[in-house]
């Protein structure tokens, strides 16, 4: 293993006792779960080591934290370090590793993407049955391991488990919530209409700067991944006339804010009972 994440793990465990089974990875808007929960133990990124701070507008504040969700305690990764802000793979999947490595054995990955797939709208919810990884990257470069532990099967990487629970919790709050594929890209900039076109071709449902690093990386690492995608945007090319802006995409965001909080909850709450039943 390597020293890096060794440091991470001992900084997180010597500060957490008894590790949660379940992560929850908060991306852009979905942070406002943790303004009702009673935060137990925040460890910012910058006293992590390999940690960096992300610099995006909604991932300030970077943190682990440890917080009651639903009657269960539960892990959260406030804010991303992403790919597009220059940072390596390695250190884009810091986090989910350092996760597995203190003992999580269960990881939900939250996100904003742009709306492929016709009759999807802005403010819906999208669980990510599989992805496409178009970064162009793979975070398990370099990271074999010992007898081939980096040729992973990627098949049914998302729990339909977690799905399913997901897709009911999310329309108990009023949300549509779609089944889908997310494309990954690698960022910053949108992209283009003929992108678009070409990802809908293929199957894509959803596009998204984050995400597929992570959930491949946790499958290294033997974790039940789950991915739930919030549309705040329709992909370039899909409102006729309409640039995307990452003001909107926030705002969207903002909107939904209160009720993505409530769909983390139940999921936290039912997912609970659910593995209780399964175990
Ligand atoms: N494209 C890529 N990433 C995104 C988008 C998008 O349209 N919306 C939110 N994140």
């Amino acid at each position: 293993m390597d020293a890096e994440l060794r440091a991470a793990a001992a900084a997180v465990s010597e500060q957490i006792q008894s590790i949660p089974n379940l992560a929850i990875v908060l991306g852009s808007g979905f942070q406002t779960v943790l303004q009702s929960v009673a935060v137990e133990t925040r460890i910012s990124f910058a006293d992590l080591p390999g940690f960096e701070t992300p610099s995006v507008p909604g991932h300030e504040s970077a943190a682990i934290l440890v917080a009651e969700l639903g009657g269960q305690r539960v892990m959260f990764v406030s804010g991303r370090m992403h790919y597009y802000e220059g940072f390596s793979m390695e250190t884009v999947t810091l986090p989910v590793r350092t996760l597995a490595q203190v003992g999580v054995r269960k990881l939900l990955l939250t996100n904003a993407a742009g709306a492929i797939r016709s009759g999807m709208a802005v403010g819906d919810l999208m669980v990510v049955e599989d992805h496409i990884n178009f970064t162009g990257q793979n975070p398990l470069r370099g990271r074999l391991g010992a007898g081939g532990a980096g040729f992973v099967d990627l098949c049914g990487l998302y729990s339909p488990r977690f799905n399913g629970l997901l897709q009911s919790c999310a329309r108990q709050h009023g949300f549509t919530c779609h089944r889908g594929v997310y494309v990954g890209v690698s960022g910053p900039c949108f992209e283009t209409p003929a992108e678009i076109r070409m990802f809908e071709r293929w199957g894509g449902d959803a596009v998204g700067m984050s995400t597929v690093a992570e959930a491949i990386a946790a499958r290294q690492a033997g974790l039940e991944v789950g991915a739930l995608s919030c549309l705040t945007n329709l992909a370039a090319g899909k409102a006729e006339g309409e640039e995307i802006k990452h003001g909107d995409v926030l705002s969207a965001l903002e909107t939904v804010g209160t009720r993505l909080g409530a769909v983390l909850t139940d999921f936290s709450r039912h997912e609970a009972v659910d593995s209780v039943n399964v175990s």
